[in-house]
């Protein structure tokens, strides 16, 4: 059997098995894998042994959780890693690449609950569509590689076209600390020629799509004290220090009204799209009203003057408030003055604006703006690089074949707003070309109430991902 007729039974095979790789799909969608809750640590941990499980039974070897646990990072996920590298050598001896698959099995809170149509642990198929949280993001992407290689080995007698190596995180959803950490250990475990991520969107229905570049980000803690403990206002209002309103004072002189960041010296490190990547980006088949009123469903955007929506998207630095908390939030009326506020803020970023760099940037000029009677701290939470990939090699060809053959037509190179820390190390540190194929939709709702992943997504994506490990030897 050569490697055409190989390639051929195995997306064959897949198609066959799409309705069980469906159901395992969903079996593995109700256990909520939820990274940053500490109560449901048992449940990332089930989610990962589900995975291995799997991996085993298709034939990978050397299948193992790795903890993720130290002194520096306690209560970390565990990663999964596996590996199968017995390739048989191309036609001229030569061995064949190593393609490391990546992935996260853990998943976004899933509030407000009440938003959900179906609950989000128990997932549902409508209108085509699967329903639950991490349907795409990113447990059903990270399933359609484990269903590849397992169509993969069926048909090709309990061998791969490709040495492989498996890594999913369980931590992706919460700054990747633990894969971070491992890699830096033991990079070796996870040396390849070529990564795989399927974690991001393709930038229309029909439309396949490859993301070459992704924003780092810093996400950050401002803490505000005041009085020693709260206080009556009427007693002490007048002479007390307030720390809701100090952050107030705080947050609102990190942007302008118009969304231009104020922290000095931001955008002298930022580096601009190439002239041939802004023309690539205006052919796009792009709407501003109707990604407006589809996807963001406010009044009008917003965002940095001069500067095109998807340039502020993907190339541009930005920040945002998630959270503020202190203070009397329940019903009715309490008169008090909080002893201590809090606001969660993240920054975006993009290449050349480091995040060590940014973050002290950020703190100093957040501490400079501490008002009278203020003590502030602030805290990194986690952080990662922005990153924009060369698509000058032969991988990225093979996958752009990979997508035509699934999906008839030609591949658009976008960038992506969005992180995933551990890429930048991909390709910072282990020097590995990475290709991001993912198969997810604009409006497929990640970390947000009904959350769904296309179901006719989730089996081309298979059949591309077969034809990408089966394309990349000789
Ligand atoms: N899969 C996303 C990232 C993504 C989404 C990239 C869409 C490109 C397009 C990933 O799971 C994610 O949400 N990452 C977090 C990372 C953070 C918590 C460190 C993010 O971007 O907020
Ligand atoms: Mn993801
Ligand atoms: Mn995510």
């Amino acid at each position: 059997m050569n490697r055409n007729e190989w390639v051929s039974s195995a997306v064959q095979f897949a198609e066959q098995h799409e309705a069980r790789s469906l159901e395992q799909l969903k079996a593995l969608l109700r256990i909520p894998s939820v990274s940053t809750l500490p109560e449901h640590a048992g449940d990332v941990r089930r989610a990962a042994e589900f995975v291995a499980a799997e991996l085993q039974r298709i034939g990978m070897e050397h299948v193992r959780l790795i903890e993720t646990t130290s002194p520096e990072h306690p209560a970390g996920h565990p990663l999964v890693v596996a590996d199968w590298l017995h390739a048989e050598p191309g036609p001229d001896g030569k061995p064949q690449p190593t393609v490391l698959c990546y992935g996260h099995y853990d998943v976004q809170p899933a509030e407000p609950l009440h938003e959900w149509v179906s609950p989000p642990f128990e997932p549902e198929i409508r209108d085509g569509n699967l329903y639950a949280r991490g349907a795409v993001d990113d447990k059903g992407q990270m399933w359609m590689h484990v269903k590849a290689l397992e169509a993969l080995f069926a048909t090709g007698g309990g061998k791969l076209p490709v040495n492989v190596r498996v890594v999913i995180e369980g931590e992706e959803e919460v700054g990747g600390e633990g894969i971070a950490a491992y890699l830096r250990q033991q990079g070796e475990q996870m040396r390849a020629d070529v990564a795989l991520v399927s974690d991001t969107e393709m930038f229309a229905p029909e439309l396949p799509t490859l993301c070459v570049g992704l924003r780092g980000m810093i996400y950050t803690e401002i803490e505000a004290r005041g009085a020693r403990t709260d206080l009556h206002s009427g007693m002490y209002g007048g002479a007390a220090p307030n720390p809701l309103m100090a952050l107030a004072e705080i947050l609102t002189q990190l942007e302008d009204r118009e969304g231009r960041i104020l922290i000095p010296g931001i955008y002298e490190q930022v580096q601009a799209p190439t002239p041939a990547e802004l023309a690539a980006w205006s052919a796009l088949p792009f709407d501003e009203e109707s990604f407006r009123t589809h996807e963001v469903g406010s009044p009008a955007l917003t965002g940095e003057p001069g500067f095109s929506v998807l340039e502020r998207l993907w190339a541009r630095p930005t920040l945002e408030v998630h959270g503020i908390a202190g203070g009397f939030t329940g019903a009715g009326a309490k008169t008090v003055i909080p002893a201590r506020a809090t606001a969660k803020v993240s920054m975006r970023l993009v290449p050349d604006l480091t995040w060590s760099d940014t973050y002290e940037r950020f703190r100093q000029y957040v501490l400079s703006l501490c008002p009278p009677g203020i003590e502030l701290d602030v805290r990194l939470l986690h952080s990662g690089e922005g990153l924009v990939l060369s698509t000058d090699n032969p991988y990225v060809r093979v996958a752009t074949e990979s997508l035509r053959a699934v999906f008839g037509k030609d591949t658009v190179f976008v960038r992506g707003g969005g992180s995933i820390p551990i890429v930048a190390d991909f390709v910072q540190l282990l020097g590995m070309p990475t290709v991001m194929m993912g198969f997810g939709l604009p409006d497929d709702n990640l970390h947000a109430p009904n959350e769904k992943f296309h179901v006719a997504n989730f089996y081309r994506g298979i059949q591309a991902i077969v034809r990408f490990l089966g394309g990349v030897g000789a």
